[in-house]
């Protein structure tokens, strides 16, 4: 801290005082203003419970942005979300809305603000003017923002659909995060967290190698292997197989590109194994508009009739039973890895100001063990045949989370069968289960 500032935190503050209210000892001359100013407002913002950190939460009602806005404002940080609809139900804030409350009723503490404002993330103007709101000026007509940070969803996210139109994938998840990401740089905000895929690890996946953040890198990386050999690794990627994944490792190349132009930057991205479960209050799910294409989503249809049976595709994997393997992670483990993400960006912590983590449990589980789990919990059978496999897919996706563990002080906490009973919760409350 600057010796000529105050160090005590506790006094209280009049934000129109002649002399600087936090800093009334220093000396004020047109050269030491601008550092000396921005953090004044830090401390500003800090001081009054009224201006605690925004954070702007793009597709935060999604089936992963829901839960990420609810554990966010359990953990006290007013929520902005961007969302347009596309894949989400507007309802979703409600129960989001009535979740924390409740939360914080039983806590004794206070209901943070949570805004929406329903529009694209792409949409530019809109955004200016959503972040204009959120400008703080200071009396020497500094501005800076109360969004300290940003986490962003809004993808579309499925392989078969990017297959078909690829456009429209590198359109909204590549050319919008540029759009996106240029826009809060004009507004200085620098702190971002980004959605991105173990998918990342394309055909990796099925080499017998432990899927460690370093086998996909941005920039020529050393590291110490599991035998203990030192391996150099170059950036690039290695087998991803659809444009869908194709998106998530080129917005990493230019998220790594953007921290390394500009120290100002510090970026987070966040390869998730396979999300699945829901709020344990059965009130938020994953309820997606469109035709469902993962696994649980796909049990569900089933488990409420919709559709007569599983298709389980392949299984002749060189696996334990065959079916294949994936780190299924409960979603509200991976909500709160996006808030140990954001606390430890903002503390100035990570080790890099671009850093990659995977968010996964570190131990997978096979297609047949979710149905069993999910028979066993919903105490009714899941009718399954046998299918091919389904192309594109690997035999076996489960995370190394050594870093994320050790860095974000971050670990799972819940498991398959927390997962399935939350699903059956949801499935109770929606009034779906048969
Ligand atoms: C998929 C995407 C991945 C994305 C992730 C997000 C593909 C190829 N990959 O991963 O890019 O990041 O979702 O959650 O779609 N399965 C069945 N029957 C079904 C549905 C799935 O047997 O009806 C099997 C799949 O073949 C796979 C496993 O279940 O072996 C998991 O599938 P899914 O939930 O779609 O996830 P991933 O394929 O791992």
């Amino acid at each position: 801290m600057d010796s000529r500032r105050r160090s005590d935190a506790s006094t209280p503050v009049e934000s129109d005082s002649p002399l600087s209210p936090l800093s009334p000892d220093f000396v004020d001359t047109p050269a030491t203003q601008s550092s000396v100013l921005f953090d004044d407002l830090n401390e500003l913002l800090r001081r009054f419970p009224s201006e605690s950190p925004y954070i702007l939460v793009t597709g935060g009602l999604g089936f992963i942005g829901s839960h990420t806005t609810l554990e966010l404002l359990k953990a006290n940080y007013n929520v902005i979300v961007i969302d347009n609809l596309s894949n989400a139900f507007a309802n979703v804030l409600d129960r989001i809305d009535l979740l924390a409350r409740k939360f914080h009723q039983e806590n004794g503490t206070k209901m943070p603000t949570l805004r929406l404002h329903a529009h694209d993330y792409r949409d530019t103007k809109a955004l200016q003017y959503l972040l204009e709101e959120y400008q703080v000026e200071s009396r020497w007509g500094v501005t800076k923002s109360k969004i300290t940070g940003v986490i962003h969803f809004a993808a579309h996210k499925a392989v078969e659909e990017s297959i078909k139109q690829p456009l429209k994938y590198y359109a909204n998840n590549v050319s919008g995060m540029i759009d996106f990401t240029s826009t809060l740089g004009d507004f200085g905000i620098k702190t971002f967290i980004f959605s991105s895929s173990a998918t990342v690890y394309g055909t990796l996946a099925t080499s017998g190698l432990p899927l460690k953040e370093e086998l996909c890198v941005h920039k020529e990386e050393i590291y110490v292997d599991h035998n203990g050999v030192a391996r150099v690794v170059q950036p690039g990627c290695t087998g991803i197989t659809n444009p869908y994944g194709r998106t998530k490792w080129i917005c990493e190349a230019i998220l790594a590109d953007i921290a390394a132009s500009d120290p100002e930057w510090t970026i987070v991205a966040l390869r998730y194994f396979n999300p699945v479960g829901c709020d344990p209050s059965g009130l938020l799910g994953e309820d997606p508009r469109q035709v469902p294409t993962n696994l649980l989503p796909v049990v569900v249809k089933v488990m409420t009739g919709q559709y007569a049976e599983l298709s389980m595709f392949g299984t002749d994997w060189e696996t334990e039973d065959g079916t294949a393997v994936r780190d299924f992670i409960h979603v509200t483990d991976l909500a709160r890895g996006h808030i140990a993400a954001l606390s430890t960006a903002n503390e100035g912590q990570l080790s890099e100001n671009f850093r990659t983590f995977n968010l996964g449990t570190g131990s997978g589980h096979s297609v047949q063990e979710v149905v069993t789990t999910m028979e066993a919990v919903a105490s009714k059978p899941i009718p399954t045949k046998v299918a091919g496999r389904r192309p594109g897919d690997v035999g076996s996706c489960v995370a190394v989370v050594d870093r994320s563990q050790d860095e974000l002080q971050w670990k799972t906490e819940k498991s398959l069968k927390d997962a399935c009973q939350d699903i059956c919760n949801f499935l109770d409350v929606s009034g779906l289960s048969s």
